[in-house]
């Protein structure tokens, strides 16, 4: 029998129920995957371009260096970038009962970008929230200490999707120095609050001379005009201030 289309074949491979219909085992598979991890950690700010994938990555490759077993996924499906700080570009992950991911800097690394050739991702709604599920129960992370995701800006399907499907994520904030950052970070605060998702804390990013911290920063990390070269060797990123002023950071509240 050909298999329905837009099926995955995890999907097809479900057993059916009364009517003909199968049940969606996604969930299920991705429990039993995510039951070897031990903690994920979402890097997330409400704002774009305030620096989330640069600190999930070098939070990523900080945790691998301590010898941490890590793992680095990329949730931004529109603005998939982690494979760009790592310089991940020619590798790919191996097809063994699911996709194993590859290792980059000692950090398993999976992303969309992968399979988009570096082409924009036309999905919304529903079709963003299949693609989550597919890379969730597809990736065979294996043991890890720490899954770190980069996510999209804002709240939205992917983050809702991933406070649903794994329980137990905590949040790490990325926010700026601006006023107008501040105002949408304490919304985000209170709405993590409000859903019951822990965070780890607030970094505030890119600073610049003393001024006044959100009154939720556990710590700054100050703009380092040298990451943007750096950007691509993770050799060179774990020698910029930036990293060192997150792995400052992270010492006190990532655990
Ligand atoms: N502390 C810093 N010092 C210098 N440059 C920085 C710093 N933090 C981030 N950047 C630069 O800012 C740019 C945006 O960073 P990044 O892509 O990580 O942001 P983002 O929040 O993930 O963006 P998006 O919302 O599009 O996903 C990048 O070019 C990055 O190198
Ligand atoms: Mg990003």
């Amino acid at each position: 029998m050909t298999p329905a289309p837009g099926k995955s074949p995890i999907q097809r491979s479900a057993p059916r129920i009364s009517g003909g219909l199968r049940l969606d085992p996604r969930p299920a598979v991705i429990g039993a995957r995510f039951s070897k991890i031990k903690k994920v950690i979402a890097v997330t700010g409400w704002k774009g371009g305030i620096g989330k994938s640069v600190t999930a990555s070098t939070l990523a490759l900080l945790l691998a260096e301590k010898g941490f077993k890590t793992g680095l996924l990329d949730l931004d499906l529109a603005g998939a970038s982690a494979h760009i700080v790592l310089g991940a570009s020619g590798l790919f992950p191996k097809e063994e009962m699911g996709l194993e991911p590859p290792s980059v800097a000692g950090v398993k690394f999976m992303s969309v970008s992968f399979f988009s050739s570096n082409k924009a991702v036309p999905l919304r709604g529903a079709g963003v929230s299949d693609a989550i599920m597919e890379m969730l129960a597809i990736t065979r992370w294996g043991e890890l200490d720490y899954l770190v995701i980069d996510m999209p800006p804002g709240i939205n399907d992917t983050a809702l999707d991933i406070i649903r499907l794994l329980p137990g994520t905590r949040v790490l904030a990325v926010t700026t120095p601006s006023i107008m950052a501040h105002s949408v970070l304490e919304r985000s605060l209170r709405l993590y609050k409000s859903l019951k998702v822990p965070v780890l804390g607030v970094i505030e990013n890119m600073t610049r001379g003393a001024h006044a911290l959100s009154k939720a920063a556990a710590g700054r990390v100050r703009y380092d005009a040298r990451l943007e070269k750096a950007l691509g060797s993770p050799a060179r990123i774990l020698k910029t201030d930036f990293a060192k002023d997150l792995a400052k950071i992270a010492g006190r509240i990532v655990n």
